[in-house]
């Protein structure tokens, strides 16, 4: 049987490495994507045909679905992959960017790893194994996010889609939300977001719009670490919306987001 977490976090090693050592100075020419404001450089592709070549290697017959290079294979098991989340931070030097690989086996997210190169953080999770934090030359941090924390004292983290319509509504729910809670962060990467949940470095997270390779690991890391992770109105977390926090500001901060979202798209 693989180590899906060992393999997984070798290979988010590796590839963190790699971008480290080659990651620009300044911003970069780049492409966009779904928008002008959805770049991909040359960096994310380097990572993910690093990650993919990884994969093939240890383990040829499965599924691959990365951010650049789509769904590729078919199987069992399935990798989910974002060769740089937060690319926008990475073009710009800020230094909340991760590379996240996720194994799903027959639909369910079994290991997730989101390594963190900028700041020497390693989060690891398996199912029902619980989540760890690695930084070098320390021993594994077994994580638990922060419980008994009332909404008015809420550190909240949200991120922004691509689409300047998306934004413009996201932008109004914050301006609902923000007299409610105690902050709200916008750090620009959707796994370094869910794993600051089961951090403790926030008390919740919640955004709409992500694709599978943000959430995967990140989402399963915050459910290890004891938050619940869900969607609106008693749907299931999904790329759709996700909201993420412990029991209890889960409640609370998912009750005030449903009215903010009544049928439109932000
Ligand atoms: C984005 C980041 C961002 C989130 C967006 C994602 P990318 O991923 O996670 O924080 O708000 O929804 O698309 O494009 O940098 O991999």
């Amino acid at each position: 049987m693989t180590d899906f977490v060992g393999l997984a976090a070798d290979i988010a090693r590796e590839a963190g490495d790699m971008l480290l050592a080659k990651r620009p100075a300044r911003p970069e020419a780049v492409e966009t994507k779904s928008s002008q404001t959805d770049v991909v450089t040359a960096l994310d592709r380097a990572s993910e045909e690093l990650i993919r070549a990884r994969i093939h290697a240890a383990r040829p017959d499965d599924a691959i679905l990365g951010e650049e290079g789509g769904e590729t294979g078919a199987g069992r098991v399935r990798w989910l992959v974002d060769p740089i989340d937060g690319t926008v931070n990475f073009m710009y030097g800020l230094p909340d960017w991760a590379v996240s690989v996720a194994v799903e086996v027959d639909g369910e997210i079994v290991a997730g790893v989101v390594n963190v190169p900028t700041r020497g953080e390693l989060f690891t999770a398996s199912r029902g194994g619980g989540a760890d934090l690695s930084r070098a030359g320390a021993p594994p941090e077994r994580l638990a996010c922060n419980t008994g924390v009332p909404l008015p004292q809420a550190m909240i983290a949200t991120g922004f889609g691509y689409l300047p319509e998306r934004r413009v509504v996201q932008g109004q729910v914050v301006s609902r939300l923000i007299g409610q809670v105690r902050d709200i962060r916008r750090r620009g990467s959707a796994a370094v977001d869910l794993c600051s949940v089961a951090s403790g470095q926030v008390d919740a997270y919640y955004e709409r719009g992500l694709m599978p390779w943000d959430l995967a690991a990140g989402g399963l890391i915050a459910s290890e670490s004891g938050a619940r992770i869900g969607g609106l109105r008693g749907a299931p977390h999904s790329t759709e919306f996700v909201v993420c926090a412990a029991p209890g500001l889960f409640e609370d901060l998912h009750d005030l987001l449903v009215p903010l979202h009544p049928d439109r798209d932000a």
